[in-house]
């Protein structure tokens, strides 16, 4: 099963609100399925931010079924993990965009694709997600929170002095585990260029 076809069938299983139809139409007429997930760190490869985002999915569930067992949708919705996981790095949809540079290989010089970010819609990150997957689908203020802030301690605006990020922390714990599904899907399952 391509990467894919493993994003659309947790979507169909999952995904279910009004207007979700819509979300994945965008997704699928933008360059999300083929997009890196990052520039130069992880999986910066075709393809790579839909294998991501189904990572992250992976690690968020195993996350809480190590905490709350079989009974973790006492706690959270599947929909709610699904959303939280596959449309936290929305993005970076056309975010990305190839080049050519001149590298030297074995003694020659050689012309090699490579990704360099250009940001059409300055936005912010998480912040952005939530704004753009919010075009089509209600999200919960849980939600907002968790995709809001996934980065953590490496977001911009926690980097610039905020406080928000442990106030947010300490009221959605759920934001806690994308955080840390983030991180082990990034650092731990995927491979670095
Ligand atoms: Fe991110
Ligand atoms: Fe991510």
């Amino acid at each position: 099963m391509t990467a894919k076809q493993q994003f659309v069938e947790i979507f169909n299983k999952y995904v279910t609100r009004e207007g979700s139809a819509k979300l994945l139409e965008y997704l699928s007429n933008s360059d999300f399925f083929t997009a890196p997930a990052s520039a130069r760190f992880h999986l910066a490869e075709e393809g790579g931010l839909c294998q991501h985002s189904i990572n992250v999915y992976n690690r968020l569930l195993k996350l809480v079924k190590a905490d709350f067992g079989e009974n973790y949708t006492k706690h959270f919705s599947d929909e709610t993990l699904a959303i939280c996981g596959l449309f936290h790095d929305v993005c970076k949809v056309n975010y990305y965009v190839t080049e050519m540079r001149n590298v030297k290989e074995n003694g020659a010089w050689v012309s090699k694709p490579y990704y360099k970010v250009e940001e059409r819609f300055p936005y912010g990150h998480g912040e952005k997600s939530v704004f753009i997957v919010s075009q089509y689908i209600k999200l919960t203020a849980e939600e907002a929170i968790c995709i809001n802030w996934h980065m953590g301690g490496f977001d911009e605006r926690v980097k610039g002095g905020s406080y928000a990020l442990s106030e947010a922390y300490d009221k959605y714990k759920l934001a806690v585990y994308l955080h840390l599904a983030d991180l082990s899907a990034s650092y731990l399952d995927e491979h670095r260029n």
